[in-house]
């Protein structure tokens, strides 16, 4: 655990947002979508940081911010304490040794046309770090490494399974040795039984090589199994981040909450134990994400300071320093949030009582 204190990514205030245009001759922008919109993290060395939440609440986003392959909008993002969202050409080629990316879709991130060993040292080529006889050797201890056959350094993508052709990408991830890998929905494209063989592969990386993991999933069991902390996102902002055996025992946002509970009911054991709270409402646009806490339509404590008052991420009274929750509200322990929800499911149809929007 020692090196774990130390912060190795540094997020901060960051914001992306995509303009959407119109027209044909003078393209002008009509609306923005605010895909991460103020987010604040910090990954410590040696650590997982897992993230979560629904579709389109922004995490590719933030990923791809934080590997440099999208410009912010705005905000910082340090690592090791450089700022690199204003590099120069040469810092980000440095940065880019140092960051890799593990992608969703082990079938469309590998060029099917190239032969495995040259697709694993590619990295080696772009850095132009070792060629010929030494590339080859290198290569074939990379997939020794990731539990691939060296003698299959011939062989097309096409001849390798789902789980064997995402261990070719972590091979090419792992070719420059980085300091941080950012893995975007890493096993979702995997059939159970190999998610496990790919999620120990990543443990027994992490645990020889000392790497340091953002964790994207939107299966918390997935998420909880591999992360140290996991932050959870909603609508391009972080609802709550804290220590994972925190969060799961007692997550205080209510976003968070629900998605715990609709995780849990997959597990009887546990789904007898726990109250299922059920959310209303869909998503609501990152295009013109609601005002004040952005899952006030939803949420069954909200109240009007909700609809006003953006709440800020910090850690409430009674928690770690390190929980931090984005909440006017949060969750107390015991709480019942399901009855709750269910009486302002009642009540919100009569004129005056809670400005719930619907
Ligand atoms: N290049 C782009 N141009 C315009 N909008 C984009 C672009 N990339 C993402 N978005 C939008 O930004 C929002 C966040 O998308 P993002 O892919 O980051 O979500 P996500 O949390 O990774 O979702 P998923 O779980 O489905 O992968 C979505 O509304 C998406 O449509
Ligand atoms: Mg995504």
């Amino acid at each position: 655990m020692s090196g774990r204190d130390e912060v190795l990514v540094s997020v901060e205030g960051v914001f992306k947002h995509f303009p959407i245009k119109q027209g044909i001759v003078f393209k002008r922008e009509i609306a923005r979508v605010h895909a991460v919109d103020g987010v604040d993290l910090r990954v410590h060395r040696g650590e997982t940081l897992g993230i979560v939440g629904e579709s389109g609440c922004g995490k590719s986003t933030l990923a791809r911010c934080v590997t440099g392959l999208h410009p912010v909008s705005a905000g910082r993002i340090l690592f090791e304490g450089t700022d690199i969202t204003r590099l120069s050409r040469a810092g980000l080629k440095a940065f880019r040794r140092d960051v890799q990316m593990i992608f969703q879709d082990p079938y469309g991130s590998l060029n099917p046309r190239r032969r495995v060993g040259s697709i694993i040292g590619d990295p080696f080529a772009v850095h132009g770090i070792a060629s010929g006889a030494d590339r080859k050797k290198r290569v074939q201890e990379l997939m020794e490494l990731v539990g691939l056959n060296p003698e299959h350094y011939n062989r097309f993508p096409a001849e390798f399974s789902g789980g064997q052709r995402q261990r070719i990408g972590v091979a090419r991830a792992l070719a420059l040795r980085p300091k941080l890998i950012v893995c975007d929905e890493p096993v979702s494209a995997l059939d159970v039984s190999i998610q496990a063989q790919v999620i120990n592969l990543l443990n027994d990386l992490q645990d020889e090589l000392g790497l340091t993991y953002l964790f994207i999933a939107h299966d918390l069991s997935v998420v909880r199994h591999v992360s140290d902390r996991v932050a959870v996102m909603y609508l391009g902002r972080v609802a709550e981040s804290a220590d994972g055996e925190d969060l799961y025992a007692g997550p205080r946002h209510p976003y968070a909450a629900a998605l715990l509970s609709a995780a849990s009911v997959a597990d009887p054991d546990e789904a007898e134990r726990t109250e299922r709270i059920v959310l209303i409402g869909d998503v609501p646009s990152p295009i013109d994400p609601p005002s004040g806490c952005r899952f006030h339509p939803r949420c069954p404590k909200a109240a009007p300071r909700c609809v006003r008052e953006d709440p800020e991420l910090v850690s409430r009274p009674g928690d770690r320093a390190d929980h931090l929750t984005a909440c006017h509200f949060p969750v107390e322990p015991g709480e019942r949030l399901a009855e709750l929800q269910a009486a302002i499911a009642q009540v919100s149809t009569e004129p005056d009582l809670p400005e719930v929007e619907q």
